[in-house]
């Protein structure tokens, strides 16, 4: 049976990943991840109880225990998604980003490669992957109705998270030229779905609707994002990891553009009819001042990976959003734990 060590598997992407490939797959999945604000084994309740699924407690940037911990899992294959992933968070306080997104990914990549070099048949050797999952905020912003985002686009981060993200991806592909390392990287476009942590757009607009407070949106919410509903992207991992090719780099995008204000007031029509208020909810919007170098606009051309792989997303944004808020309508005591800071200080993983 093959064994995937996914790194950062409590948080949102991971924890939609991994149950995924329980779901679809015969593999073992090994958890890595630190637990920090934002990682919530709440989100793999349905996992805890398959044979199939491992938990470790530990931190990326941790050289020794991460060594220890690959040469007692054993990987087939490594995806590291953990990471700093808030945008808000770096500009406070860029530290714990060039920790976990930069020292993480150097400590993974050369715990990976001693690993992978003392592996004794050839054939697993060969078979061995790591992809390190980075996102679009790397190629900095677009011009409105200015084309798009694919493998060629040159870096130009604009913030202390993207920045730390490109830092990462540069060493990743630093470790294939020079080590021949069979490596992959995945540049995403802003995700939404079931279980992302309540500061990041759709889960806040969608939890301070439900609790009628203010709806919080950066100068006049113009930004563009290309939406990825978390589930599609999720298969683009798991099938870049089973049949991309190694040293290649995969930009994964929704096909979904669309402004932060339509987002936000697309959420508030809906609950309008879902679970209507005395006053219709996009009273609640309110416009604060902008983020600082906030990027414009942000669009994938995900033609390489049709091409190559056969992925394109499913979910319309349409379908995608309708899902997602009733999501957090049917799973309130997720959200009202994070918020109460239930989870802070969760339970020890097993040691392995
Ligand atoms: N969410 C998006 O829209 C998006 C878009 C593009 C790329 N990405 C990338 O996808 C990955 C996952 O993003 P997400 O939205 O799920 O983030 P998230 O913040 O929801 O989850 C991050 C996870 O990493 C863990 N973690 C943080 N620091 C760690 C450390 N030092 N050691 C071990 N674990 C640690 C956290 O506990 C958490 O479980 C990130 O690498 C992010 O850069 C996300």
């Amino acid at each position: 049976m093959k064994t995937l060590l996914v790194t950062g598997g409590a948080g949102f992407i991971g924890s939609n990943l991994i149950l995924k490939a329980l779901a679809d797959t015969p593999y073992r999945i090994v958890n890595l991840d630190k637990l920090t604000y934002s990682g919530n084994l709440e989100s793999l309740r349905e996992a805890e109880n398959n044979p199939r699924y491992e938990f470790v407690r530990a931190d990326v940037a941790d050289s020794p225990a991460i060594r220890s911990i690959i040469d007692a899992v054993r990987p087939d294959g490594i995806m590291h998604l953990a990471a700093e992933s808030h945008v808000d968070r770096s500009i406070d306080r860029a530290d714990e980003f060039i920790e976990t997104n930069v020292k993480g990914p150097f400590v993974m990549l050369e715990a990976a490669r001693q690993y992978w070099k003392n592996l004794k048949a050839k054939e697993k050797a060969e078979n061995f992957r790591f992809l390190h999952i980075s996102t679009d905020e790397v190629f900095g912003d677009l011009a409105d109705g200015g084309g798009k985002f694919d493998e060629n686009t040159p870096y130009a981060p604009s913030s202390p998270y993207s920045a730390s993200k490109a830092g990462s991806d540069h060493l990743v592909r630093a470790w294939h030229r020079t080590y021949g390392l069979p490596t992959l990287i995945t540049n995403c476009s802003n995700n939404y779905g079931p279980r992302q942590f309540p500061e990041k757009l759709i889960p806040l607009t969608i939890i301070n609707a439900i609790e009628g407070k203010k709806l919080p949106v950066y100068g006049q919410g113009a930004q563009i994002r290309d939406w990825l509903y978390v589930d599609d992207h999720a298969d683009a991992l798991l099938r870049v990891m089973d049949k991309g090719v190694p040293g290649e780099t995969y930009t994964v995008g929704g096909n979904s553009e669309k402004r932060n204000i339509d987002v936000v007031m697309e959420i508030c029509s809906r609950l309008d009819e879902k679970v209507p208020a005395e006053s219709p909810y996009e009273e609640l919007i309110e416009f604060v001042r902008d983020r600082p170098g906030h990027d414009a606009r942000y669009a994938i051309d995900a033609g390489k990976i049709r091409r190559e792989l056969g992925w394109t997303p499913k979910r319309t944004f349409a379908d995608g959003i309708d899902k997602t808020i009733d999501w957090y309508l049917n799973n309130r005591e997720w959200w009202e734990n994070i918020r109460s800071g239930k989870y802070q200080g969760q339970r020890l993983g097993v040691n392995i």
